[in-house]
């Protein structure tokens, strides 16, 4: 019968990190399990190991607060993703010096909350025995095998209420504002917040813009007396023919992404110059931070019960998911094996299209 459980956050940061892990420890001390939280990741649990007990007392009052307790990284020895998200190895021994660490503190099993780059690690880990039950976060949402990761609607919510805000400024201005948004090769929030903060054009990494095309589409609003424009662009999005913009990575870590919206700006101000009075604001880690909205406090809750289940069950290798209005589990190594990105049949696209949202080609 296991009783010590490790907990581990790896990756970006998400709002609801704190929230997953007081239900984690609040469910399982109940039932009579204890437990340890890993600090800064996977570092954490290499030599030398930073970690400390965490009880009732200690996940007190920390549900609505943003960050986590444990702090994170999402670089270093641990690392099973890198450049734009190829798997990387994990050398044998450091995965040999995690194991026998957990073994050295009596940790019988390790709950990992994280997306892609930290669960492929919690993979690696599991094929060398040991007891490892995921849970699904990143705000970028496209971690396949869930419906949903935590963190995504409140960074969500954030870029609406950004557009909410620019399209009152650009009105004022008559000008073509772009908003820059999160979610590196995926274009889920991008979709979403251009949907729900009504964006005249949205441009996804999963569609290749035309240059040509946008200016058209711009100049016909401007015709049909639509004096300014707001554009949601994902930072993975690109021209055809174009390279994704990124700000370095890719040396054991994942390329960094940001910066298209100064490439795209330029560019039309160059192929038309001084016709539209452009503008672009990149919204950056504003997304990751301040309290979770309550449906992401809800899901890091569910999912923080659905791993103390699983370990219950001795479900390993396995990671909580949402399906529908289920929490089930599935496993790790289908979640982590490709990425979940935008589909042209994804409803919110044809919603979009239907109501007159521009994709840039
Ligand atoms: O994966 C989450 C995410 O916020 C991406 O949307 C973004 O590209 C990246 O992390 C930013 O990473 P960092 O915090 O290292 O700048």
């Amino acid at each position: 019968m296991i009783k010590k459980i490790g907990i581990l956050n790896g990756g970006g940061d998400v709002q609801p990190l704190n929230a997953v892990i007081s239900s984690i420890v609040k469910s399982g001390v109940h039932r009579g399990f204890e437990f340890i939280g890993f600090e800064k990741g996977w570092e954490g649990v290499l030599s030398p190991m930073l970690y400390r007990p965490l009880d009732l007392k200690s996940v007190r009052g920390i549900s609505h607060v943003g960050g986590t307790i444990l702090g994170t990284v999402n670089k270093g020895r641990f690392t099973s993703k890198v450049g734009a998200g190829e798997t990387n190895n994990i050398p044998d021994e450091i995965l040999n010096e995690a194991k026998s660490n957990l073994d050295k503190i009596g940790v019988e099993a390790l709950i990992v909350i994280g997306g892609d780059g930290t669960l492929g690690g919690a993979l690696q880990l599991a094929q060398k025995g040991v007891n490892i039950i995921g849970v699904p976060k990143t705000i970028d949402n496209d971690l396949k095998s869930t419906d949903k990761t935590f963190g995504f609607s409140t960074a969500v919510d954030i870029a609406t209420e950004a557009l909410d805000r620019i399209h009152t400024t650009a009105t004022s201005h008559d000008r073509v504002i772009f908003v820059e948004v999160m979610g590196r090769h995926a274009g889920w929030i991008a979709l979403n917040s251009g949907l729900a903060g009504g964006a005249d054009m949205i441009l996804l990494p999963e569609i290749p813009f035309d240059y040509q095309k946008i200016i058209e589409f711009l100049r016909k609003r401007k015709e049909t007396g639509y004096r300014s424009s707001v554009v949601v662009v994902s930072e993975g999005a690109a021209a055809k023919q174009g390279l994704v913009t990124t700000m370095g990575g890719g040396d054991l870590q994942e390329v960094k992404l940001g910066g298209i919206s100064n490439t795209i700006i330029a560019t039309i101000d160059k192929m038309a110059p001084g016709e539209f009075e452009l503008r672009n604001t990149i919204l950056g880690h504003v997304q990751r931070g301040g309290s979770p909205n309550a449906e992401d406090r809800i899901l890091a809750k569910q999912y923080g019960v659905a791993a103390v289940d699983a370990i219950e069950k001795g479900e390993f290798g396995m990671m909580v998911s949402l399906r529908g209005d289920h929490i089930v589990t599935v496993p790790i190594a289908d979640a982590v094996d490709q990425l979940k990105l935008v589909t042209l049949d994804a409803i919110a696209v044809d919603t979009a299209k239907k109501i007159g949202v521009f994709f840039g080609d």
